[in-house]
């Protein structure tokens, strides 16, 4: 948008946090809170973002120049004017004005710590700034609680906003009022620059208030704007891990109501993780415990029976993901069926109704359509075609102490229980490898190979119980 700079402040220690860390980069189930902040601000695509860092600069300029191209920012300018010491949010905006130059149009400022606040809410608070041609337009909101946070004093005649009087300065009477400051705000960048420098630190705490701007338009004749916000979530500010709990909360809360209405069958919402690029299709099964991380796809009709951890992993259609199974950058074919108690690794690609028993655990491992391993299997680094049966204890050995090597199962091969097979190796198309075998070399197509000591069979043989004495048992084989 033109004629639109934003400067987010950021430079505060956050004290109630008790942490080193400096508060806007407090991590929610998503991201840090000055990229939750950036990400809203995407939608408006401003000219200019200034952050203003102070407390842990360093770390705040590395971590947003990171993430970044995340929250899609790139048509801005952004820039981080520092703030040496905390001397209040106004001085904070003041060591932002350098980096608006010429800069002419409106300025949002908003905080770093408050996650929730909408490109929507912030158009169309802007809107109204626009409309009404005010030189401050602030976001307000009607709360039960508003211990805390600077109240919103109006006129008795009229309505029209007075001042914003902090929760410490207040009197008794003010003290009453239920209109706080979210402290977002909309300004006319030539008043904004005018107005910070007249303000000063003559309150409670000795600060340069940025709420004072308000009172200056008033006193200059100028008219001052009100939006209450119309979502009640919206304005959570995070000052403690508490805060940032119920921040998780409203997220979750949304992102499965979202999920409920496009047909997702959850069924115990309360104990399902659903992260932020995770995405869904109608007909999806989820039950309890299930956490869904990254960039996890579940397609049409597809089946999580719980308490199973998906990260980065597409479920095609119609597959059934079992109890407890974990997958990682794995992929699930249609109708496949994984677990239970089965382990994905990363580069795991099961074709098509591909069957994955129990204990079974693959790592950059494909099977082919139909194929199937059913129980107490290790398929590391491996390619395995279609209609090929891995017995219960097979391992591809695929480790020789210093290097990883593949092994290749063609199609319709028949791989016997409890056998070894020593990498590098392939098993030609259709050949069959007997139980308990040991394997190092190749097999041809068609063909059966195995690696079996002979049976030896003493009949008539009688088990005599141990003697006290001795031990030992007579009689061994
Ligand atoms: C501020 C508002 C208050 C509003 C509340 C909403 C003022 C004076 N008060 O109070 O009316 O109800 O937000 O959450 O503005 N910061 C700096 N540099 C500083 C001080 C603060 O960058 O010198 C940053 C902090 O990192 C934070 C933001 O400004 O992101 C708000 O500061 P904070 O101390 O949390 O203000 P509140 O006391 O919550
Ligand atoms: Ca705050």
């Amino acid at each position: 948008m033109e004629n639109l700079a934003v400067i987010v402040l950021a430079a505060g220690l956050g004290k109630r946090m008790k942490s080193s860390l400096p508060k806007v980069l407090t991590k929610t189930i998503d991201k840090s809170l000055i990229c939750h902040t950036l990400s809203n601000l995407s939608g408006l695509a401003p000219e200019l973002v200034a952050i203003v860092t102070g407390h842990g600069a360093e770390l705040v300029e590395e971590t947003v120049l990171r993430e970044i191209k995340e929250v899609a920012l790139s048509s801005s300018r952004v820039a981080f004017p520092r703030q040496a010491a905390q001397l209040g949010t106004a001085h904070a905006a003041l060591s932002a004005v350098p980096a608006l130059g010429d800069f002419c149009g409106d300025v949002i400022i908003i905080c770093g710590d408050t996650p929730l606040i909408s490109a929507e809410t912030l158009s169309s608070m802007l809107e109204t700034h626009r409309g009404e041609g005010a030189a401050v337009t602030l976001l307000s909101a009607i709360v039960p609680e508003p211990m805390g946070y600077g109240r919103i004093v109006r006129f008795a005649e009229g309505n029209a906003v007075k001042k914003i009087t902090e929760c410490r300065d207040c009197s008794p009477a003010e003290r009453l009022i239920r209109e706080i400051n979210t402290g977002v705000y909309a300004v006319e960048s030539r008043f904004l620059r005018q107005a910070l420098s007249e303000i000063t630190n003559d309150n409670g705490q000795g600060e340069y208030y940025l709420t004072d701007i308000v009172e200056r338009a008033v006193v200059a004749g100028r008219s001052v704007c009100a939006v209450p916000l119309a979502d009640p979530d919206e304005w959570v500010g995070v000052n403690t891990y508490r805060d940032l709990q119920r921040v998780n909360e409203i997220i979750l809360e949304r992102r499965i109501e979202r999920f409920l209405l496009e047909g997702v069958h959850i069924l115990d919402p309360r104990s399902v993780f659903i992260a932020e690029g995770v995405a869904m299709e109608p007909g999806v099964f989820i039950g309890p415990n299930t956490q869904l991380l990254g960039k996890t796809v579940l397609r049409r009709g597809c089946s999580i029976e719980g308490s199973c951890y998906l990260r980065d992993t597409t479920v095609e259609e119609g597959a059934v993901i079992k109890f407890g199974v974990r997958a990682e950058r794995a992929v699930i074919g249609t109708k496949a069926s994984v677990g239970p108690f089965a382990h994905l690794r990363p580069g795991t690609t099961l074709g098509e109704s591909v069957k994955v028993g129990n204990f079974v655990e693959t790592k950059q491992a494909t099977l082919g359509a139909h194929s199937s391993a059913g129980h107490l299997t290790y398929l590391g680094d491996c390619t395995i075609g279609e209609r090929v049966n891995i017995g219960a204890g097979t391992i591809t050995c695929n480790y020789d102490g210093f290097k990883k090597h593949h092994t290749t199962i063609e199609d319709e091969c028949f791989i016997g229980s409890d056998s070894c097979l020593i990498a590098p190796i392939t098993i030609k198309h259709g050949s069959t490898v007997g139980a308990g075998s040991v394997l190092s070399e190749d097999v041809p197509p068609k063909s059966l190979a195995l690696t079996r000591a002979p049976v030896k069979v003493r009949r008539e043989y009688v088990r005599r119980a141990r003697t006290e004495k001795s031990g030992a048992q007579k009689n061994e084989l």
